[in-house]
C-alpha cells in the first residue's frame, strides 16, 4: 500500500548531475524514492533537505530514514520553499532542487485520503489533511460559477456548467461527503464519455489542484528554487499535466532569456540578466518505465541550470 515508485529516476539524476559532497533539496519527499537515489550518490559532507506538506510521508521518511545523518526531513508546503530550506539548517547555495508535483501513489491509493473517485471515500482530497479545507467543505461552501471556473480551468472539463449546476442541486438536498457520491453525481451530469477515461477524472483532478493550491504553490517555489541555487547548482521538475508543465516552461523560458527590455543594451543589470541556462528540452518516460509504472505516462520533466550572475 505504502508503495510509490519515482519517475524518471535516472533522468533525475542526471538532470542532477549529483556531486558526493552537494547540498540538495528534495521539496516533493513523497515516500523518498528520489531522495533514496540522491543519497547513495552522496558522501559523507553532502546533505539532502526533503520537504513535504503531507504529515503522513514525512512520518513514513522518518521510520525510514531514522539512520540517516544526512537527510533533514521538513514537514511544509514548498510554496515557502526558501524558510523550509532554513529550516533543515541549509542557507542558499545548493547544488539541486528537485519538485516532483502532483500526488503519490500512497495519497491516490488509500481511499481515506479522498483523492480517487475509482474507490469510496470521504470527500477530502488534502495533501496536508490537518490543515485547510477538504474538498467536501469547499463543495458545500462554493458558488455555482466558481465550481464551474475551477472545473473549467483546471480540469479543461467541458461540461463544467452542468456538473457545477448538478453539485449545486444535490447538495440543497443533502451534503456531499464521499468520493463516490460526487463520482456518481459527475457521471450522471455529463453527457458523452471520453474513450478510456472515467467521466469524473477532470472534476476530481480540478477539485484537488484547487483544494491544494497546486499551481499558486509551484508558481511560488520556482523563483524561490533558484535563488537558493548555487552557480552550476540544477532545477528539475517534473510535471504531470498541461498546466503545470506549460507554467514550468514558461518560467525556465523567461529566466533563461533575462529582461527582454534590456535585451539590445550593452550594460544589463545583474538583476535583468538571465538565471538560467535550459539544460535539454522535455523529458518523457520511456515504453518500459510507462509498462512498469503506468504513473510515468503524463510525467514531463524539465531541467535548467543556475548561471553565474
Ligand atoms: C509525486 S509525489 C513525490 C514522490 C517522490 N518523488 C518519491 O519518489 O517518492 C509528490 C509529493 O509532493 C507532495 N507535495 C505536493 N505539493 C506540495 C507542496 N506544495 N508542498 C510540499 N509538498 C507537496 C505531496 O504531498 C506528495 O507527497
Amino acid at each position: 500500500m505504502d508503495a510509490h515508485k519515482p519517475v524518471l529516476l535516472d533522468e533525475v539524476l542526471d538532470g542532477l548531475a549529483v556531486k558526493s559532497d552537494g547540498h540538495y533539496c528534495d521539496a516533493t519527499f513523497g515516500r523518498g524514492g528520489h531522495s533514496a537515489a540522491i543519497l547513495e550518490r552522496l558522501g559523507p559532507s553532502g546533505r539532502l533537505c526533503a520537504i513535504d506538506r503531507d504529515p503522513e510521508a514525512i512520518a513514513a521518511g522518518r521510520g525510514r530514514f531514522a539512520a540517516e545523518g544526512r537527510l533533514t526531513l521538513v514537514r511544509g508546503s514548498f510554496g515557502r520553499l526558501e524558510e523550509r530550506v532554513r529550516a533543515a539548517g541549509l542557507e542558499g547555495g545548493l547544488q539541486g532542487v528537485l519538485l516532483d508535483l502532483g500526488v503519490s501513489s500512497p495519497q491516490l491509493d488509500e481511499a481515506r485520503r479522498g483523492f480517487s473517485f475509482m474507490q469510496d471515500g470521504p470527500l477530502d482530497m488534502r495533501m496536508d489533511n490537518e490543515s485547510g479545507i477538504s474538498a467536501a467543505q469547499w463543495l458545500a461552501r462554493a458558488g455555482e460559477r466558481e465550481i464551474a471556473d475551477v472545473l473549467f480551468k483546471l480540469g479543461e472539463e467541458k461540461f463544467s456548467r452542468r456538473i457545477a449546476r448538478a453539485i449545486v442541486a444535490a447538495r440543497g438536498v443533502a451534503p456531499l461527503t464521499t468520493t463516490r457520491q460526487l463520482a456518481e453525481l459527475v457521471a450522471s451530469a455529463v453527457p458523452t464519455r471520453e474513450p478510456g477515461k472515467h467521466p469524473a477524472t477532470r472534476s476530481f483532478q480540478a477539485i484537488r489542484i484547487h483544494v491544494n493550491r497546486e499551481l499558486e504553490e509551484v508558481e511560488a517555489a520556482l523563483p524561490q528554487a533558484v535563488s537558493l541555487l548555487a552557480p552550476g547548482g540544477r532545477l528539475c521538475v517534473i510535471s504531470f499535466h498541461s498546466l503545470e508543465d506549460r507554467l514550468v516552461k514558461r518560467f525556465m523560458r523567461r529566466e533563461a532569456q533575462g529582461d527582454p527590455l534590456y535585451a539590445e543594451l550593452p550594460n544589463v543589470p545583474p538583476h535583468a540578466r538571465p538565471r538560467l541556462r535550459l539544460v535539454g528540452g522535455a523529458v518523457m518516460a520511456g515504453d518500459a518505465e510507462v509498462a512498469a509504472n503506468p504513473r510515468s505516462r503524463s510525467a514531463v520533466l524539465r531541467v535548467a541550470e543556475k548561471v553565474a550572475a
